[in-house]
């Protein structure tokens, strides 16, 4: 099968590659364009490791072909930081609240909180439950990531 182009805008870039019609999102931007901060867990859309945001929305990468984000802007875990390179508030709440352990949900886990803040800046647990409820973490029982979102919502505020 012949490869195609596409083009796309990933943590305020453009970037372009060429790809295989059927490649997945998800691989495309870790080998193609090393975002390597993209994980992957279970490939079937259930860990939510792969966790993006693509023209706003939450999607899990793993689940997406690269050629359906043709022309889309992304944002992966690399393009959460601070304009000047600092940590975003949700990341350094992650690591004060002990929200990371093994760390290979925390990409998905900082986007979906990310996501999730820059829609509900005062979240309630429940909420902060529903929205990652698309994100498995084996580690740290949760308790430690709520805490984390209170945390980083409060600091957002100021
Ligand atoms: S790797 Fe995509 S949801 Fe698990
Ligand atoms: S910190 Fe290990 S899976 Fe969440």
């Amino acid at each position: 099968m012949d490869k195609i182009k596409v083009t796309m805008t990933v943590n305020k870039k453009t970037v372009e590659t060429e790809i295989e019609p059927y490649a997945r999102l998800l691989d495309v931007l870790r080998d193609n364009f090393g975002f390597t901060g993209v994980k992957e867990g279970c490939g079937i859309g259930e860990c939510g490791a792969c966790t993006i945001i693509m023209n706003g929305k939450k999607v899990n990468s793993c689940m997406i072909l690269a050629a359906q984000a043709q022309g889309s802007e992304i944002l992966t875990i690399e393009g959460v930081e601070n304009a000047d390179g600092t940590m975003h508030p949700v990341q350094e709440a992650f690591l004060e609240k002990g929200a990371v352990q093994c760390g290979f949900c925390t990409p998905g886990m900082v986007i979906s909180s990310y996501h999730l803040l820059n829609k509900n800046p005062e979240p309630t647990d429940l909420e902060i439950k529903e929205a990652i409820s698309g994100n498995l973490c084996r580690c740290t029982g949760y308790k430690q990531i709520i805490s984390a979102v209170h945390m980083a919502a409060d600091n957002m505020k100021k």
